[in-house]
């Protein structure tokens, strides 16, 4: 028999473990950058540990000019498979900063050269639902028609749908479309990769994830999707001048629409996510005076398996064999 292969998704949770603990001394402070600095720091010593030659494909900060972990650098100790790398080290920073739920740590692995590369796209419209729901989506029709159809799919009526959509200006025609065909609306200010897990999570009340959000996002919750199951439907939605003369200048063309296996082209998956300040799909960062408690997803794209992990860290113990600082 063969020696089964390495679950990476299980060490991956111990780099959003850090970074989770790292930023959630930032809950509330009102310091985007701060808490952000934190996790990005955390990530990147974990990372180092880690047996991967990785590369970051899926970075963050560019568009938010914040501390981040860059596209193109590299992760890992130089050892073992060669793979593209997608981080967020704080999914929700204004969530973190501003002490409202549903800030996340993520990150996702695919072998190299399989995950959709964004270049210079910050901005994506997104259409998530549950596995049930896959031929019932087609992001290019209108929102009315998609939800009918979401709703058969789901043996539900359309005012029993939830659908969650980011609170920004952008969406004002989208929210009235929405309310004109009948369901329901969960407003959340940020964190559309949450939205995305709410929208497969069976167990949670949100249907349908609707809306424009970052590409990095698009591509961490298609990773989470794929494993998952779930469909999405994405396309570039540039939303300024400058984000749009870049694709131009790019040479990279806004007409296609994505699916989840287009925005990553593998089954070979890792994902794993820890919660910091608690909310719908993950409970936040517990301090419990000698050391902290988290609740983490960690999932495995061969195998299917999603794990809940719930982990107590004691931070003097921790701080004798981790290169990351806890206090
Ligand atoms: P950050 O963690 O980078 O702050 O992202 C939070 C978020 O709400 C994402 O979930 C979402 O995809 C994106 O910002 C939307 O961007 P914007 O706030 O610029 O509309």
């Amino acid at each position: 028999m063969e020696a089964p292969t390495k679950n990476l998704a299980l060490d991956l949770v111990r780099v959003t473990e850090a970074a989770a603990l790292a930023s959630a001394r930032w809950l509330g402070r009102g310091d985007k950058d701060s808490g952000d600095k934190a996790a990005v720091d955390a990530m990147r010593k974990s990372f180092a540990a880690l047996d991967i030659q990785g590369r970051v494909v899926i970075g963050e900060g560019e568009k938010d000019e914040a501390p981040m972990l860059f596209n193109g650098e590299k992760l890992g100790s130089g050892q073992g498979p060669r793979v593209d790398v997608a981080v967020d080290p704080v999914e929700g920073t204004r969530l973190l900063a501003y002490g409202r739920p549903n800030a996340i740590s993520v990150v996702g692995v695919a072998p190299a050269n399989t995950m959709f590369d964004p270049g210079p796209s910050f901005y994506m419209k997104k259409l998530v639902v549950p596995y049930e729901a896959r031929a019932a989506i087609d992001i290019e029709a209108p929102v009315r028609d998609n939800l009918i159809k979401i709703s058969k799919a789901l043996g539900k009526d359309v005012d029993d749908l939830t659908v969650f959509v980011l609170d920004k200006p952008r969406h004002q025609k989208l929210i009235e479309e929405i309310r004109f065909a009948g369901a329901r609306i969960a407003l959340h200010t940020d964190g559309d990769i949450t939205g995305s897990l709410m929208a497969i999570d069976p167990r949670n009340e949100v249907d349908v994830m609707m809306g424009t959000g970052g590409t990095p996002e698009g591509v961490l919750s298609a990773i989470a999707i794929r494993i998952m199951g779930g469909a999405m439907q994405a396309k570039l939605d540039p939303q300024k001048a400058d984000e749009k003369n870049a694709l131009i200048a790019a040479g990279i063309d806004t007409r296609p629409v994505y699916g989840e296996a287009e925005l990553v082209r593998s089954d070979d998956l890792y994902f794993a996510a820890t919660g910091i300040s608690g909310g719908s799909f993950l409970r936040g960062v517990k301090f419990t005076g000698r050391g902290a408690v988290t609740y983490s997803v960690s999932m495995r794209g061969l195998t299917g398996t999603v794990r809940h992990i719930e982990a107590e860290h004691v931070f003097e113990r921790l701080m004798r064999v981790s290169n990351v600082k806890y206090d």
